[in-house]
């Protein structure tokens, strides 16, 4: 018998696979035998990728310092582990596509999340900065399948949730019997992205459950469990800003063994870089 999750994701269509070229540049990169050339042939097999690998090279958010034309210069200036980062942005986006004002405020929120982990990495030790990016980027990509799946009815869902006390997986799952976090999760299972990617978008509301989770998803999760808040607190997502001050008792600072002052780090690098990066994806 199928499940409500696996109904969900055969109304959007094949998410069986990493997308094309996408499945065979994260394989290359994630074999040490591979080398750059190969990396940047199968990049140049995709123009929207090529054109986002170049623009991510001349943006402000790779501290551009000149005109970048050519792929290869491109990826010496982006990084390889960047180009990872941006291979799963357009993932991401390709998920979120389309001119539904849903799907606009839902990758705002992808991106401010995924900056806001970011951030989170560089003041709390444990995580790659480049995997917590990668995870606050993934953590809801649930809730752009649900949306793909009932396109007029995922944005009154968001509303309602954003009004009344449920919350939105309360509300998802009277209606479809699953929610985003399930739905996410299922996707990056079947994309084959790391478990740690799959815990995040399974866990990221189940703030009980993260204190026990195993060292090597904890943290990640837990950051990512905070990123969230700190972008739908401070106006990224489907609620109105409130001050990020509040979130000072946030039980997940206790967890990752940080201050508050994570907090003002986490809201200034979304205002800071949210914007470059939006002009990257697209
Ligand atoms: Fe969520
Ligand atoms: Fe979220």
């Amino acid at each position: 018998m199928t499940s409500p999750c696996q109904e969900v994701l055969k109304r959007v269509g094949d998410l069986g696979a990493v997308p094309g070229t996408a499945g065979r540049i994260l394989a290359a990169l994630s074999d040490p035998r591979a080398s750059a050339t190969k990396v940047g042939s199968e990049i140049s097999k995709d123009q929207g990728l090529t054109a986002t690998v170049l623009r991510a090279a001349n943006s402000s958010y790779y501290h551009a310092s000149r005109q970048v034309r050519d792929l290869t210069e491109a990826l010496v200036i982006v990084g390889y582990e960047s180009v990872r980062d941006l291979v799963i942005g357009r993932l991401s986006r390709g998920a979120h596509s389309g001119s539904d004002p849903t799907q606009k405020i839902l990758w705002k929120h992808a991106l401010a999340t995924a900056l806001a982990s970011q951030a989170c990495a560089r003041l709390v030790k444990g995580v790659t900065v480049s995997h917590a990016f990668t995870c606050g980027l993934l953590h809801d990509i649930g809730k752009a399948i649900l949306n793909q799946a009932f396109p007029q009815e995922y944005g009154t869902v968001l509303k309602l949730s954003s009004t009344f006390a449920d919350t939105t997986l309360e509300i998802e799952r009277q209606r479809w019997g699953t929610d985003h976090a399930e739905v996410g999760g299922e996707v990056l299972k079947l994309w084959q992205l790391p478990p740690a990617c799959e815990m995040t978008a399974r866990l990221h509301h189940d703030l009980g459950a993260i204190p026990d989770l195993p060292d090597g998803q904890r943290r990640i999760v837990a950051m990512v469990a905070l990123a969230n808040e700190v972008a739908s607190w401070t106006g990224r997502g489907m609620r109105p800003a409130r001050p990020a001050a509040e979130l000072a008792d946030h039980p997940m600072l206790g967890v990752l063994g940080a201050t508050r002052s994570v907090i003002d780090a986490m809201d200034a690098q979304i205002s800071g870089e949210i914007a470059a990066l939006e002009g990257i994806f697209g």
